[in-house]
């Protein structure tokens, strides 16, 4: 399968955001500087030189804010202070300060489609029908029969409504009862949550990671969702993912709360907007907005959520390729604090091409803490599950906290994290696998990250370079990168055996800039290429 070029050279110049890495850190989890087995923002300011040394452009921290942590922090019941867990206003401007003087960008994890029900909006809303604050939630009667106002489910599990006796309504809420959703609908709602950006646009921070984007507004006549197309559906389960949310969620009216949000960080130099949206391909690229005035980076899943198998991916890279618009850039994603680690999902052995594949793809690539040195998910007992998802979803084996454990730095007891006891479990090898160990080691996956973040920013091909499939037989993918007169050919094994590169109409000769197999750096490669399993290659061509 070979095609002609799908992306355009550009000589101009690109933005922090497009060439530049992003690493995601879960605060909980990062580094801990007050012995209390919960990562902080001082902890945060003591690891910035690492992640330098990684060569991250660009941290984006999961929230920080006051919060009952009923979904650890996702809950925000002052979206304009910083929760004690992690410190105070005065550890936050530092870490700013920090991390703008080593060249670095800060983004903050903005989750607008909900909040606490314990955020004072909320406990106005929810104290009277006459409140001037009632219509910044979604409250509705019970029909007529006194059922729910619509079979809407949560995404944890259960109904999305939860009643109020005080007030003898229901309240929408997509994910716990504890996040009752705001009414993006009302104006007021819209302002309000447009001064909270302003808040941290003013202070210095260069964007948003925008939570549930694709969620923000509702139907209007608030309709049932049908069921899913290929689910075994039953109407007495309450499982969110039998049913198409086609009502419930990715509504035409978002993409003008989105533009509201464009509107105002383009008002500030050179800030981003990324949104989390789990949409398919052709619903995901309308979140970049008519005339590309939408979220700069509608996040694209499509690495964590489909199968590992060349040709399916292969074809996702060019339909995703295909399906952007003119001026919409690219990106990429391989974990993050919601998902299954990619060690954990694609195996060991496949975690270095899969690094290969997130860091010579075109697009800014996201990087989940920890991935860099091959964290898996932590096998966490029953009893220690202490996720939502998990704990209201036993049945399914959704918690999320395996992704989420402490990030492992040394051999030291708690693997440099914490004096004390973290909370939650790390795995019985962070003795062996951790930071400390592996910056040592030349064949460490971190070192392999490290030299795959330089290369990128050592050959501007790499980087911004135009993308172009060359080949994928059963087992590869490959593709070439090319700027100017400068190319490199990505090929990449997604099977454990051996495989040949044999390009149809193409004669390749170059030398190998990085392998998973180190032995194989300088060599030179040329015709029919053999591949070891599991091996990625990255080729400079002559
Ligand atoms: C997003 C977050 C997830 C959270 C959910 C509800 O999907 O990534 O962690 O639980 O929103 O806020």
């Amino acid at each position: 399968m070979e095609q002609t070029s799908t992306a355009t050279l550009t000589e101009k110049k690109h933005l922090w955001w497009q060439n530049g890495v992003v690493y995601q850190i879960y605060p909980r989890s990062f580094q801990d500087s007050n012995g209390d087995g919960i990562g902080d923002l001082k902890g945060i300011i003591s690891r910035l030189d690492y992640l330098q040394w990684l060569g991250a452009d660009c941290v984006w921290l999961s929230p920080i804010y006051p919060s009952p942590m009923a979904d650890f922090g996702y809950d925000i019941s002052d979206y304009r202070g910083i929760h004690p867990l992690f410190g105070n206003m005065d550890d936050f401007d530092e870490l700013l300060h920090e991390v703008h003087s080593r060249g670095m960008k800060l983004l903050l994890d903005l989750v607008p489609n909900h909040t606490s029900d314990q955020h004072p909006w909320f406990l106005e809303s929810k104290s009277s029908r006459h409140n001037p604050k009632r219509d910044w939630y979604i409250w509705q009667d019970a029909r007529p029969d006194g059922s729910l106002p619509n079979n809407w489910l949560s995404v944890f599990g259960g109904h999305a409504w939860e009643w109020d006796d005080q007030t003898g309504q229901y309240y929408y809420h997509a994910f716990l009862k504890e996040q009752p959703d705001l009414n993006w609908r009302n104006p007021e709602v819209q302002q309000a949550m447009l001064d909270v950006m302003r808040f941290w646009l003013e202070k210095g921070v260069d964007g948003f990671r925008v939570d549930v984007m694709w969620h923000m507004i509702k139907d209007e006549q608030l309709r049932d969702n049908p069921p899913a197309p290929d689910s075994k559906f039953d109407a007495s389960d309450l499982i969110y993912n039998h049913y198409s949310p086609v009502y419930s969620t990715d509504q035409p009216e978002v993409h003008e709360i989105v533009r509201m949000m464009r509107n105002l960080t383009d008002q500030y130099d050179e800030r981003v907007i990324i949104g989390e949206i789990y949409l398919p391909i052709p619903k995901l690229v309308t979140y970049y907005g008519h005339d590309n005035k939408g979220a700069h980076l509608p996040f694209n899943f499509q690495l964590l959520t489909l199968p590992w198998e060349s040709a399916a991916i292969a074809s996702a890279i060019d339909q995703y390729e295909g399906a952007l618009p003119a001026e919409g850039w690219p990106n990429w994603v391989l974990s993050n604090h919601d998902q299954p680690r990619i060690a954990s999902r694609v195996g060991r052995s496949q975690a270095k091409v899969a690094a290969m594949m997130l860091l010579t793809l075109r697009g800014t690539p996201t990087i989940y803490y920890g991935d860099e040195i091959g964290m898996r998910d932590v096998a966490i007992p029953m009893e220690e599950v202490i996720d939502p998802q998990g704990l209201n979803m036993p049945e399914l084996n959704v918690s999320r906290d395996p992704a989420r454990t402490p990030m492992q730095w040394n051999d030291d007891i708690y693997a440099g994290f914490s004096m004390h006891k973290p909370w939650l479990r790390l795995p019985y090898n962070s003795a062996r696998v951790n930071v400390e160990v592996q910056q040592e080691n030349p064949y460490s996956m971190l070192n392999y990250y490290r030299k795959l973040i330089a290369l990128r920013k050592e050959h501007t091909a790499l980087n911004v370079g135009s993308y172009r499939p060359v080949y994928a037989d059963d087992q590869l993918i490959s593709y070439i990168r090319e700027y100017g007169n400068a190319r490199y050919l990505i090929i990449l094994n997604l099977s454990h055996r051996p495989g040949y590169f044999r390009p149809k109409k193409d004669f390749f000769k170059g030398q190998i800039l990085l392998s998973t197999e180190i032995e194989r750096v300088g060599m030179n490669v040329e015709g029919v290429i053999t591949l070891g399993g599991d091996e990625a290659l990255l080729i400079k061509i002559d």
